[in-house]
């Protein structure tokens, strides 16, 4: 669709940049912090681990300052549930209470909306020991730990985001990190640990409605639209398939109460799936989310299966590279995007694509909680770091969700485009590419394992975000 004059980002339009507990705080084990699953997990040798990562724990004023400099409207961040309760439950650690709080109150001295993730890949180890997800007394440990959150930050945050990334976690478990022994969880244990995932955030969404009525909630998935490869009614079959195993099961079971019924089929068929006991049905009803968070970082398209061992690949997945599934899928490649130096495919187009789908499925607003450019830049020896790239990237996204707005994705008297937080406000430690691996718009100088005096330096990206913010995006 062609428009002679496209609609202007809203106002209030919340501006903002984002960042996960794990991959940007370090301090892993201070101030009463307990491991979690993500510092317990087996991550590659050759990359930089979670203990110091940005450092952002002793360094939060620093950046926030810088965060304000660049304008943000917003920032989303993560809480360590293990700062929170380093039990897992019980006993609240007063440090960590402490910390997030200060947090908080940085962000709205200098206006920044703090957008919070309460569950971002790093559940209590001590709870993983009793069973993790696949035991459902961590259904009601998680809406315990949000009746804390609640309390403590309910007056002060009006975003919050319940679990990021749950596809990733059920799909792509490698791609956060095997656990000790090495051994990923069965397809049938993780739909059973899905299944009590979705429980307790309806639970919580629940909760937060009683709690905290002023406030706004939703779950932040990875959704990603598929192109067929062909117009071979086969291949169509195929990627709606994988779309709906992939993105939207997991948002209907949140925005509907109940499981696609496709994806249902397939459990079903494959005997994987979740034990569902008496009244789960109605729990799940009960969640009501305000709006749907949305990671987006690429497309992918996808062919009809083989039926045979053939359609998985042999290289490595992960969050965005399709892995394929005998009788359900084949990853193919699409000749009209372009892919990172990581093999992420990058489509700006996509991204309209995706909000478009997302809107239309479920008619509620839309944060975009993720989104953005993995890249090794360079710190160049007068304190530059040049990164058009990342500019080009989030230029062409943000170009195309001004379309998708053109597009008339409306509600009344309410915008239902809540803001943009791309990935990352300032470097962090890759989810498992480790620290060469960049997204942010601070760079901060340390390598994989030297830390140096991890200083900050702003991006050219810094730069051009800052002023894109201060005209609310009317030349993008
Ligand atoms: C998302 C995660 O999947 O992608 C982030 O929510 C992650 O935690 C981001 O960092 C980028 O992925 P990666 O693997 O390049 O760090």
């Amino acid at each position: 669709m062609h428009y002679s004059k496209l609609k202007d980002f809203p106002q209030n339009f919340l501006w903002g940049a984002s960042t996960s507990a794990y991959q940007v705080e370090g301090a892993i084990d201070e101030d009463g912090k307990s491991p979690s699953i993500i510092d317990m997990y087996e991550h590659p040798s050759d990359v930089a681990d979670f203990s110091v990562a940005s450092d952002h724990y002793h360094r939060y004023k620093e950046d926030i300052a810088l965060f304000a400099e660049m304008g943000l409207k917003a920032y989303r961040f993560s809480i360590a549930w293990t700062r929170i309760l380093p039990n897992g439950t019980g006993k609240v650690n007063e440090k960590g209470i402490e910390f997030y709080n200060n947090v908080i109150d940085e962000c709205l001295k200098y206006n920044i909306e703090p957008v919070v993730t309460m569950y971002h890949f790093d559940l209590p180890y001590c709870l993983e020991e009793k069973g993790g997800w696949l035991n459902r007394d961590t259904i009601e440990a998680f809406v315990e730990y949000a009746k804390v959150l609640f309390i403590h930050y309910g007056s002060k945050v009006k975003y919050w985001l319940t679990i990021n990334e749950q596809n990733t976690m059920i799909l792509h478990p490698g791609a956060i990190g095997l656990p000790k022994v090495g051994k990923l969880p069965s397809k049938k244990d993780l739909y059973q640990q899905n299944h009590h995932m979705m429980l307790a955030q309806a639970k919580v969404m629940k909760l937060f409605h009683n709690m905290v009525p002023e406030g706004k909630i939703g779950p932040a998935l990875n959704l990603t639209a598929m192109y067929p490869a062909t117009c071979n009614p086969n291949d169509a079959i195929a990627a709606h398939n994988w779309e709906v195993l992939r993105c939207w099961n997991f948002v209907d079971v949140c925005a509907f109460g109940k499981y696609h019924p496709l994806a249902w089929s397939y459990l079903k068929d494959r005997n994987i799936a979740p034990e569902i006991q008496d009244g789960d049905f109605e729990t799940l009803k009960g969640a009501n989310p305000d709006f749907i968070a949305m990671n987006y970082y690429s497309t992918a398209t996808i062919a009809a299966s083989k039926g045979d061992a053939s359609d998985v690949t042999a290289r490595a997945g992960d969050q965005q590279i399709m892995l394929g599934e005998q009788g359900v899928y084949r990853p193919s490649e699409n000749p009209y995007v372009e892919k990172t130096q990581y093999g992420w495919v990058v489509d700006p187009v996509g991204f309209r694509y995706t909000l478009r789908k997302v809107y239309e499925r479920y008619q509620l607003p839309i944060l975009i909680t993720e989104n953005g450019i993995g890249a090794n830049d360079t710190l160049e020896p007068d304190g530059c770091i040049h990164d058009q790239y990342r500019i080009d990237f989030i230029q062409k996204h943000l170009h195309q969700m001004r379309l998708a707005i053109t597009d008339g994705v409306k509600m009344l008297g309410y915008c239902p485009w809540l803001g943009y937080c791309p990935w990352a406000a300032i470097d962090v430690v890759s989810t498992h590419q480790g620290y060469k691996k960049r997204y942010g718009f601070i760079y901060v100088d340390r390598d994989e394992f030297d830390l140096k005096e991890l200083k900050r330096y702003k991006k050219d990206s810094f730069y051009w975000y800052k002023q894109v913010i201060e005209e609310n995006g009317k030349n993008i």
